[in-house]
C-alpha cells in the first residue's frame, strides 16, 4: 500500500508542502484539507494590491491544473475537527474520516480579537482572508475616514493602502512607536514620519477605552480621552493560534503554538507542523516563532524532508518584507540588536540599517535597496565584523564587503 499524506490547512505552508512532496519524490496519495472555500492563496497582497488594484492582484498559489497534474486532492470548505494519533485518522466536519501515514498541520494563525471592536458590527474588521479584504475594500471610499487599531505590519500597510485610496486615517496603538515587535526604532520612526507626511495621524501610548456605533459611523474614546470618528475601523493587534485540534491530539503546545523540532516534527510520531502555527525549538535550544511568508515556505520544505527521511538544508537568516507608501522594506536577522548603524541618509531612500551585537552584524533592514539584501544576509550569517565607517559608506558596494569579510 502506498503511503498517504494528509495536510490540514490549505494556505501558504500547506499548499507548498503538497507541491514539495511531489517534487521530492513522494508518489503516494496527498490530500490537502482547507476550511476556506478558496483554493490556496497568498495573504501578503490582501493588505496591498488586493485593496488598490483588486482586478490585477494575483492571489492563487497554484492553478487547479497544477494540483490535478500533481495528483493533489483538494478538500476545500471543510474543517478538520479531530485527529486520532493512535488510529492515524483525521475526522472532517462533514463526517469523512481520512487515514494518514504522515500528517502535516499547517493551520496558520488567526487575528487576535477585541470583542469591544467586534461589537461594532459590519463597520469593524480584522484582516486575514480574501473576504476580509473584500469587505474592507467595499467600505474604503474616497473621502471616508478609517480608524486603524494597531500600528504593526497590518496597521501600517493598511494606512498606506487606505491613504492611497483617498481616505483620512487615524492609527491607535498603546505602544510607544510603530512596528515595535519586529522593526528597530530608526525604521519605526522612518515609517511613522513617512505616514505622517501623508496626513496619517498616530495616537501612540494609548489604547481604546470605549467604542460605539451610530448608524454607519463608529466612534472610539481612547484611554487618553481623545475621541475619534470613522466610517470604518480595521484592527491588527497580532495573531494567535487555535490550539484546540493540536491539544486534543496530545501534541505539545506552548501559548497555543505547536512545538516542533528543526525537521518540523511534533511531539507525536508521524505528525508534523509548519508555518504561523508553529514554535520551532532546535536541538541546540534555539527558539523560532516566525509569522512570515518565507518561514511558511521553509518549514513546509523542512517538514517534507522530515517525512521523506531526507536531509535538511540549514535554515537561512530569517527574512520578511513590507510595502508601504512606495517603499519596499526588507528585514533580515535580529531586529532586537542593541546597536543600529545607518548606511545612507536617514529618511532618504535607498538606505540600509545594520544591527550590531558586540561589533558583529546580526540584522539588516533595506529600504528600497533590495539588491543589498543578499550581501547583507551573508554578512549576518557569518556575524561579520566590518569597520563601521566602511560599512556605513554607500560608496563601497556591499557585495565587496560580503566577499572581503
Ligand atoms: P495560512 O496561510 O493562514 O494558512 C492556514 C490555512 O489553514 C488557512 O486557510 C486556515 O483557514 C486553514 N485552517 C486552519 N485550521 C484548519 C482546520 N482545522 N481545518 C482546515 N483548515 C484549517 N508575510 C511576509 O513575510 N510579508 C508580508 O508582506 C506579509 N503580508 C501579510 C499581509 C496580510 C494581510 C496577512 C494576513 C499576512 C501577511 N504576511 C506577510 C504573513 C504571511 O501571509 C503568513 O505568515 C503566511 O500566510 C503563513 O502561512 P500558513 O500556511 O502558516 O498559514
Ligand atoms: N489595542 C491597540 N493596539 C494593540 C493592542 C490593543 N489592545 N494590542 C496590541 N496592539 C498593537 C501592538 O502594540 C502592535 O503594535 O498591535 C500591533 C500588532 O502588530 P503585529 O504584531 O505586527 O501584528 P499585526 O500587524 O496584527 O500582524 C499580524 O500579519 O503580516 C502578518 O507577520 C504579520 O503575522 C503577523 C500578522
Amino acid at each position: 500500500m502506498t503511503a498517504g499524506v494528509v495536510i490540514i490547512g490549505a494556505g501558504q505552508a500547506g499548499a507548498n508542502a503538497a507541491m514539495a512532496l511531489r517534487r521530492q519524490g513522494h508518489a503516494g496519495p496527498i490530500v490537502l484539507v482547507g476550511d476556506e472555500a478558496h483554493a490556496p492563496y497568498e495573504r501578503p497582497p490582501l493588505s496591498k494590491e488586493a485593496l488598490l488594484q483588486p482586478d490585477q492582484a494575483k492571489l492563487a498559489l497554484y492553478t487547479p491544473e497544477q494540483f490535478a497534474e500533481q495528483r493533489i486532492a483538494l478538500k476545500l470548505g471543510v474543517r478538520a475537527t479531530a485527529i486520532d494519533s493512535q488510529a492515524s485518522t483525521v475526522t472532517l466536519a462533514n463526517g469523512e474520516v481520512l487515514v494518514y501515514d504522515k500528517l502535516l498541520l499547517a493551520i496558520g494563525a488567526q487575528p487576535r480579537r477585541l470583542p469591544m471592536l467586534d461589537a461594532l458590527g459590519d463597520r469593524a474588521h480584522a484582516l486575514r482572508t480574501v473576504e476580509d479584504a473584500q469587505r474592507i475594500k467595499a467600505q474604503a471610499q474616497v473621502g471616508k475616514r478609517a480608524i486603524l487599531v494597531g500600528a504593526g505590519v497590518i496597521g501600517l500597510e493598511l494606512a498606506s493602502s487606505l491613504t492611497d485610496l483617498g481616505l483620512q486615517v487615524d492609527v491607535v496603538d498603546p505602544a510607544r512607536r510603530a512596528m515595535l515587535r519586529n522593526a528597530p526604532e530608526l525604521i519605526g520612526r522612518f515609517l511613522q514620519d513617512t505616514h505622517e507626511a501623508r496626513d496619517v495621524r498616530f495616537h501612540f501610548g494609548t489604547g481604546v477605552r470605549a467604542a460605539e456605533r451610530s448608524g454607519d459611523q463608529v466612534s472610539l474614546t481612547l484611554e487618553n480621552g481623545t475621541q475619534l470618528q470613522g466610517d470604518l475601523l480595521v484592527y491588527g493587534i497580532g495573531v494567535s493560534v487555535d490550539d484546540t485540534l493540536a491539544k486534543a491530539a496530545g501534541l505539545r503546545t506552548e501559548q497555543g503554538a505547536i512545538v516542533v523540532d528543526e525537521h518540523c516534527r511534533t511531539s507525536q510520531p508521524h505528525i508534523y507542523a509548519a508555518g504561523d502555527a508553529v514554535l520551532q525549538i532546535d536541538a541546540d535550544g534555539q527558539r523560532r516563532r516566525i509569522e512570515s511568508w518565507e518561514n511558511a515556505n521553509l518549514q513546509a520544505t523542512a517538514a517534507v524532508c522530515g517525512m521523506l527521511g531526507q536531509s535538511l538544508l540549514a535554515y537561512p537568516v530569517p527574512w520578511f518584507w513590507t510595502d508601504q507608501c512606495g517603499y519596499n522594506v526588507q528585514f533580515a536577522g535580529d531586529m532586537a540588536a542593541p546597536q543600529w548603524l545607518l548606511r545612507g541618509e536617514p529618511g532618504r531612500a535607498p538606505f540600509v540599517a545594520f544591527g550590531l551585537d558586540d561589533g558583529a552584524i546580526v540584522g539588516a533592514v533595506t529600504v528600497n535597496a533590495g539588491k543589498d539584501m543578499r550581501p547583507a544576509k551573508e554578512l549576518i550569517a557569518r556575524r561579520a565584523r566590518v569597520d563601521q565607517a566602511t560599512l556605513c559608506d554607500p560608496g563601497i558596494a556591499l557585495r565587496q564587503l560580503a566577499k572581503a569579510s
